[in-house]
């Protein structure tokens, strides 16, 4: 049996079936669960690729949507430059292609925040075309299979690990292959390998080897700044002030607490609740949300009052969320 038809055999057999982006397959809705999915898990994108596809059941629906309304739709799921891509292209897909998607590589990789594995997902998901993708789960597998021990970002690398991935296509059950090959990665050979379990052993080098541990091999990451960040929680009786950030920076069009990165000097009194981090790209965020009862937060900035039940159900990040969560469990202990 080839690579192919293992992997097949055990998608029919032991792969995920469920999943919401698996019925009513169409370009459209693959897209959006690709464009999820990238950095973010299956189990955190579920009930919001339900939510998005409720309220957008179409590109052009999309399409036609405020930018405000797609973020609101995406708040809390992070890396919000993925939003802005997806409104854009749902755009460019409606004006220049007549709202269907092209069905040929290089016009999907031409699109906006579509690369060449998000592209042959679309491909190979929904057309059941022969086009293979390389996913970090994609990658660890193939990777191993053929004891790879090179950082898996060098370009010959990665032009080597293409080669492989489409010699491993399967030309028939495409999509059952696609969906094989990332579920094999995300249960089976993750980062401690259940080689007990896989299609693959048998040819597998790493497995011959005994080398999985040392493959993929990282790089040193870059080490990340710590950046504190002082959150002012206005409170006047049970409500909360938020303004709506700007449309660029890390929460582009979201509602938060208005925060700053100098330790607020604060007259009146106020409570510190718990502080936590949170990770961006690029930063990490020191948390201290403090909480000021206050009728007048004095600020010309914008922003509203909010009860708390409300403020939840606004487009807020998912640190906002937590912030909330923060000053309710405080307020009902108090
Ligand atoms: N990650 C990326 N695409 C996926 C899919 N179709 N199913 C599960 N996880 C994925
Ligand atoms: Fe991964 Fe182990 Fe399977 Fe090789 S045998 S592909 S290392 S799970």
């Amino acid at each position: 049996m080839s690579i192919a038809e293992k992997i097949i055999a055990w998608q029919k057999k032991h792969g995920r079936h469920g999943l919401p982006w698996q019925h009513n397959i169409t370009p459209y809705r693959v897209w959006v669960s690709e464009i999820m999915l990238q950095q973010t898990q299956v189990t955190t994108v579920i009930p919001y690729y339900q939510r998005f596809m409720s309220r957008f059941p179409s590109l052009i629906s999309l399409a036609n949507a405020s930018e405000d309304v797609v973020i609101e739709h995406w708040a809390g799921l992070g890396y919000y430059r993925r939003a802005r891509y997806l409104h854009l292209c749902s755009q460019v897909v409606r004006d220049q292609h007549n709202g269907d998607f092209p069905s040929n590589a290089d016009e999907l990789i031409a699109l906006p925040g579509i690369g060449k594995s998000t592209a042959h997902a679309i491909l190979s998901i929904s057309h059941n075309m022969p086009y293979a993708i390389l996913d970090g789960n994609v990658k660890r597998v193939l990777a191993r299979y053929h004891n790879i021990s090179d950082v898996l970002t060098g370009v010959e690398t990665m032009r080597n690990l293409w080669k492989i991935a489409q010699t491993a296509m399967s030309q028939t059950e495409c999509r059952t292959y696609t969906q094989g090959i990332m579920d094999l990665g995300a249960n089976i050979c993750k980062r401690q390998p259940l080689c007990d379990l896989c299609p693959l052993q048998s040819g597998c080098k790493a497995y011959k080897y005994n080398t999985q541990g040392n493959i993929p091999n990282k790089p040193r990451k870059k080490l990340k700044r710590t950046e504190t960040c002082y959150f002012r929680c206005y409170m006047n009786s049970n409500r909360l002030w938020m303004e709506q950030r700007p449309s660029s920076g890390i929460w582009p069009k979201l509602w938060s607490p208005p925060y700053c990165t100098t330790k607020p000097c604060e007259k009146t009194r106020h409570i510190a609740l718990a502080s936590f981090r949170h990770t961006f790209t690029h930063f990490h965020m020191l948390v201290h949300p403090i909480i000021i009862h206050t009728v007048d937060p004095r600020r010309n900035t914008g922003g509203a009052w909010f009860a708390l039940d409300q403020a939840e159900r606004m487009g807020i990040p998912a640190a906002v969320k937590k912030i909330i969560k923060s000053i309710q469990h405080e307020t009902k202990v108090s």
